[in-house]
């Protein structure tokens, strides 16, 4: 049985008089690939920011590891073990790919030199080519791979990659799961929030389906993929 890394208990979050999400219960294990799928607006997102502390979940618990990380501001989660990858990519520009690692390691404690760690990540997700150039220079499929890199130089127990897949190619899909399974191999827990639906049935031992901030189905890829439910809301069929 795995120790449980995440656990979500009756997570809410409202906008004004708009419940975006909850109420939420969802735990997810030590060194677990869990998918989350559902349409736009379904809540997936703030589900991401309650959990990283973007926002304070308005109603419900967050614990991370045993610890009740409710309160915890953003950069605190994150030396916790809480990482995470941006819907966009949003680099620092002006820099180069190397420097981009070592301003969010000025904020980390890490064993020996804050250079060699961040090329030590850059290696693992593929960037050691790349370590002098501008970062404006990068393919869209790098630019991915930074924005992962930037995420993992804290030594996560839990990185959460919010559709690190949009706009690439089959190939580069491929590449970027390759990655995060490496990354999963080492330990590391993965929430993989993805619209690609072959990529996150690949990578996902459990998927969650949300719909208007519900969890609305659990369960592995092929019953997700069969759940009725699921193609309702999701595939509109
Ligand atoms: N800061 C905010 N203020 C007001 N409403 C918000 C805010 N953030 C999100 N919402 C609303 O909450 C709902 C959930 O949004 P969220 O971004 O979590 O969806 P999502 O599942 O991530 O969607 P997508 O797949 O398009 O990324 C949407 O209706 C959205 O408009
Ligand atoms: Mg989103």
């Amino acid at each position: 049985m795995r120790e449980t890394v995440l656990s979500l208990k009756g997570v809410e979050k409202v906008f004004g008089s708009f419940r975006a999400l909850g109420p939420v219960d969802l735990d997810i294990g030590d060194g677990e690939r869990l998918g989350i799928i559902g349409p736009n607006g379904a809540g997936k997102t703030t589900l991401i920011n309650c959990i990283t502390g973007v926002y304070r979940p308005d109603k419900g618990s967050v614990h991370f590891r045993g610890q009740d990380i409710s309160h915890l501001e953003a950069h605190k989660r994150a030396r916790l073990g809480i990482a995470r990858s941006f819907q966009i990519p949003r680099p620092f520009t002006g820099m180069t790919v190397l420097e981009n690692l070592l301003v969010p390691l000025d904020y980390c404690d890490v064993e020996g030199s804050k250079e060699q760690r961040a090329k030590s990540v850059l290696k693992s997700v593929g960037l050691s080519g790349r370590i002098s150039h501008p970062s404006e220079s990068l393919s869209q499929l790098e630019l991915r791979k930074l924005e992962l890199a930037r995420a993992l130089v804290g030594n996560p127990k839990l990185l959460i990659a919010d559709e690190a897949m949009a706009g690439l190619s089959e190939e580069e899909i491929d590449e970027v799961l390759s990655i995060l399974m490496k990354l999963n191999g080492q330990g590391v827990a993965v929430i993989m929030i993805e619209h690609i639906m072959h990529a996150v049935m690949r990578f996902s031992e459990r998927i969650v389906c949300f719909e208007t901030g519900q969890l609305v189905a659990a369960g592995t890829s092929k019953e997700i993929a069969e759940n009725p439910l699921v193609q309702k809301v999701y595939f509109g069929e």
